[in-house]
């Protein structure tokens, strides 16, 4: 059956240990500027049919770092424009043989439709408010790289739930992961009555309360752009109640860290000071993407990371 990375929440434990080993195993590779030619000849498409700055950057980083070449695709520069459907645009790609697709879109079931269809290794960069897997990954990677482990850790999330796949991904993530996660949000951006927490989350309106425990603090995106109709509170109200300011942050206990998976909106769910401060690990984020991102295409192609690491040029 071929494999893809299309939910954390259908993913196990054991899996995404291995993927973040896998991810520690290749940064020597990318500290020293060299890659591995594990996959070389091997192609991914990465077909966006949204706007990405890091992800998209990331995963074509990722195939250079395991020797890949990438076939990008933009939906607003294609003829995507033009009326042609999903289905042919991918048929189309299919048959310039790559070896994996990843796929970002806003339809929350595309990166499986794309799967069943051409029967390649898929991964989902982000579908809609469903799930963006490889960000969960990345900020595990990120905080267990901080912290040592993840089994124990108390992870804050907060903001646009409602709209988010970052903190879908991040809570299934995190709570199979044994990390005891709060979510706070405003009633108007929380999941819908009927989301069913896994076990280890819990949710409260409390940001000041939830943050003074916390080991780290991961600040949601306010997705305008998912809005239809008055979700936001009028003013700085949001910034106020929601944000992580700097006078907020101060609360924080000794060593506790900053996320965000980006693009932020500075000054409104996190101001400067605390997003460009000594807490903040949102650039380390960035860069344990890539590691991520390539530990998952040499999982999809069936290369082990130690085999990987033997293959170094440059
Ligand atoms: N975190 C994230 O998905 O950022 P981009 O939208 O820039 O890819």
């Amino acid at each position: 059956m071929t494999r893809g990375f299309l939910a954390i929440e259908n993913e196990t434990a054991a899996r995404l240990e291995a993927l973040l080993a896998a991810a520690g195993k290749l940064r020597p590779i990318y500290e020293s500027g060299r890659a591995s030619w594990a996959l070389t000849g091997r192609t991914a498409v990465l077909a966006f049919f949204e706007n990405s700055t890091r992800t998209r950057s990331a995963f074509t980083r990722a195939a250079a770092l395991v020797g890949m070449n990438t076939l990008p695709f933009d939906a607003s520069h294609s003829s995507t424009k033009k009326g042609e459907t999903l289905r042919d645009t991918v048929n189309n790609l299919a048959a310039m043989r790559p070896a994996l697709f990843v796929v970002r879109h806003p339809s929350a079931d595309a990166p499986a439709r794309v799967m069943g269809w051409t029967d390649l290794p898929t991964v989902n960069a982000g579908d809609g408010a469903h799930e963006h897997p490889t960000q969960a990954l990345l900020d595990a990677y990120c905080l267990q790289r901080e912290f040592g482990k993840l089994d124990g850790l108390k992870v804050v999330i907060c903001g646009d739930l409602r709209h988010s796949r970052v903190a879908r991904s991040n809570l299934h993530l995190l709570t199979k992961l044994g990390a005891a996660v709060t979510l706070v949000a405003p009633p108007t951006l929380n999941f819908d009555p009927g989301f069913e927490l896994p076990v280890g989350a819990a949710a409260t309106e409390d940001f000041d309360g939830a943050i003074r425990e916390a080991d780290a603090v991961m600040m949601l995106r306010i997705q305008n752009e998912r809005m239809e109709g008055p979700f936001l509170p009028p003013g700085g109200e949001y910034r106020n109640r929601w944000g992580l300011t700097e006078a907020r942050a101060a609360t924080l206990k000794p060593g506790a860290i900053v996320m965000h998976p980006g693009p932020m909106n500075r000054g409104i769910e996190i101001d400067s000071a605390v997003a460009d401060g000594p807490r903040s690990r949102i650039l380390k984020q960035v860069e344990g993407g890539v590691l991520c991102r390539a530990a998952l295409f040499l999982d999809l192609l069936g290369v082990p990371v130690d085999e990987a690491i033997k293959k170094v040029v440059g």
